[in-house]
């Protein structure tokens, strides 16, 4: 819990999604989901049952240390950092074994990595060693020297795709695989693009991807999220329903208006939604309306996940609660309860909302204190991918307070990176690979189709090479997790096709193996 004390008196409640749960990550800036998130990871840690181990034997996981080169395209600079990754190989039982290496993405990678759900609940069946490699930068993997922007300049995916082709080299030889051993990359959100990326750029080291959530589009004004928490809420399947959205809009719109009032309306509304300061500047309210759209967008990205607070059936309990009363204020209250539940479930006493304390922790250095990584996802979203929430259009039902532009202008604060370095930055990667035609080969892309981040990634095989699956109703990296009783049949479903296309390959594999022996 260490982290987490740390971080509860820190800015709490900012808009941000991908945020992570310990098996799938990821992030927009400084966010209420990425707390949540961690939160989340360290629950389920807590509670998993420790492994019973027989007498003489080693503790699992085991954790080592790669040195990996700060600068791997320029030979002629010899610096170097640890990166860190877990070992789970209680199932391997062959040395022509498959390996299946879990990245890790833009937090720290938990021992639970090789621990539970996919890809290590999937390696009893095949007799599979289970990696988790830490991103460069995040958790313990960060290099000497902090996070000053001279040293970010090391940190990108395409660096993070760098360290996966030599530690697969590198611990190849360390658990003396078999060469004739498939290498398959797991990876949720963020670090499942990387895992469908190591595919198409290292091909003759990685057989093939399961990349689960995966945002393979980069996009500066990422508007879709918000249309699809919108559909989220109003579908019944997930306990939703258009009342609901309704609800969701009204107390948005109670919320502007007890702000603009301004005077006693406005420091009632202060205390109602446990803000830590006043709310007077124009920037601390849209950081305020920002964390309200994050604080909805998470029950819908995280719906029916074990250990979070809110689903979409919980939230539009809340909102629809005071329906009979038919007062306008009846949606703001339910809104002020869920912010309440929220904060609860971080243990926080108060939310701070204020924009220069956001950017003043974004500015420290020291590695100690940004352990969440925002500070280095910020860097990667101006420098790589954007994945800005706005919510402009007509079809986003909160608050239309500019986003984008303020978005864009932390990475000026922060970093000192042009708007249109950024904009730059954005294309580049999508060029670079291919967005959402790749044309990659043995990558399986999983998405729920509650998760706002699937209209970034694939959801429909173009070709035979390709294989997608889109699970109805399943929220953000859902087919990551341990099984659970309640999980949905159409869970279930998408869990044993994943297992198919194991199945598949690994048979795959195997003739080929067969063929180079003979
Ligand atoms: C490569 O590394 C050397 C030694 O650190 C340095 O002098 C040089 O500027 C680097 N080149 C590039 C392109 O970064
Ligand atoms: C590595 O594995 C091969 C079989 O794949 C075996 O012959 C060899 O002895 C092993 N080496 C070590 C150092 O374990
Ligand atoms: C609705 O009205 C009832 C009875 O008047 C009251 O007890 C309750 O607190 C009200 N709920 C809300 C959300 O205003």
């Amino acid at each position: 819990m260490q982290t987490w004390d740390r971080m509860a008196h820190r800015s709490a409640l900012r808009l941000g999604p991908l945020l992570l749960l310990s098996l799938c990550a990821s992030s927009t800036p400084v966010s209420l989901l990425r707390r949540l998130g961690e939160h989340l990871g360290q629950i389920q840690d807590s509670s998993s049952p420790s492994l019973s181990l027989g007498p003489g034997a080693v503790a699992i996981p085991k954790q080592g240390w790669l040195e990996q080169p700060l600068d791997p395209f320029n030979a002629s600079d010899t610096r170097s950092f640890l990166q860190r990754y877990w070992v789970n190989d209680q199932h391997w039982t062959s040395q022509r074994g498959p390996v299946f290496l879990h990245l890790g993405g833009e937090s720290s990678l938990r021992s639970g990595s090789v621990l539970r759900g996919h890809p290590t609940a999937l390696a009893p069946a095949w007799g599979a060693l289970v990696i988790g490699l830490e991103h460069r930068f995040y958790g313990l993997s960060v290099p000497p020297g902090g996070l000053d922007v001279a040293q970010l300049r090391f940190l990108s995916s395409r660096h993070a795709l760098a360290d996966v082709a030599s530690a697969r080299l590198a611990l190849a030889r360390l658990f003396n695989v078999s060469s004739s051993s498939p290498w398959i990359c797991f990876g949720g959100s963020y670090a499942g693009s990387l895992a469908a990326w190591a595919r198409l750029k290292f091909p003759h080291l990685i057989f093939a991807s399961v990349a689960s959530s995966a945002p393979v589009r980069a996009t500066l004004d990422f508007s879709e999220y918000n249309e699809v928490v919108s559909r989220s809420l109003t579908r019944t399947a997930l306990g939703g329903s258009p009342e609901c959205r309704a609800a969701a809009s009204a107390a948005f719109a109670e919320v502007e208006r007890r702000l603009h009032a301004g005077g006693a309306t406005r420091s009632a509304l202060r205390a109602e939604l446990g803000a830590c300061s006043p709310l007077d500047r124009a920037e601390d309210q849209a950081e305020l309306l920002g964390a309200l759209q994050a604080l909805v967008g998470g029950a819908v990205q995280y719906d029916a996940q074990a250990g979070v607070p809110l689903s979409v059936r919980g939230l539009c309990g809340l909102l629809l609660e005071g329906r009979s009363n038919r007062s306008r204020s009846a949606p703001y209250h339910g809104l002020r309860r869920a912010v309440q539940v929220v904060m609860h479930s971080l243990g926080q006493r108060c939310l701070s909302f204020s924009r220069a304390e956001t950017v003043a922790q974004l500015k420290v250095t020291d590695s100690q204190v940004s352990g969440v990584g925002d500070r280095q996802w910020l860097y990667q979203t101006c420098t790589e991918f954007g994945f800005y929430i706005t919510c402009e259009g007509p079809r986003c039902p909160f608050s239309q307070v500019p986003a984008l532009p303020s978005q864009l202008e932390l990475c000026e604060q922060v970093f000192g990176l042009s708007a249109s370095s950024v904009v730059q930055a954005v294309a580049q990667t999508n060029s670079y690979y291919g967005g959402q035609t790749p044309g990659a080969t043995q990558v399986l892309f999983i998405n729920g189709d509650t998760d706002p981040w699937h209209v970034l990634s694939i959801t429909q095989a173009s070709g035979p090479l390709e294989s997608a699956l889109l699970i109805p109703s399943a929220s953000h990296c859902m087919d990551m997790a341990p099984d659970r009783p309640s999980d949905s049949p159409s869970l279930r479903l998408g869990r044993q096709s994943i297992f198919q296309q194991l199945q598949t390959w690994l048979r795959l594999a195997e003739e080929s193996q067969v063929r180079s022996r003979a």
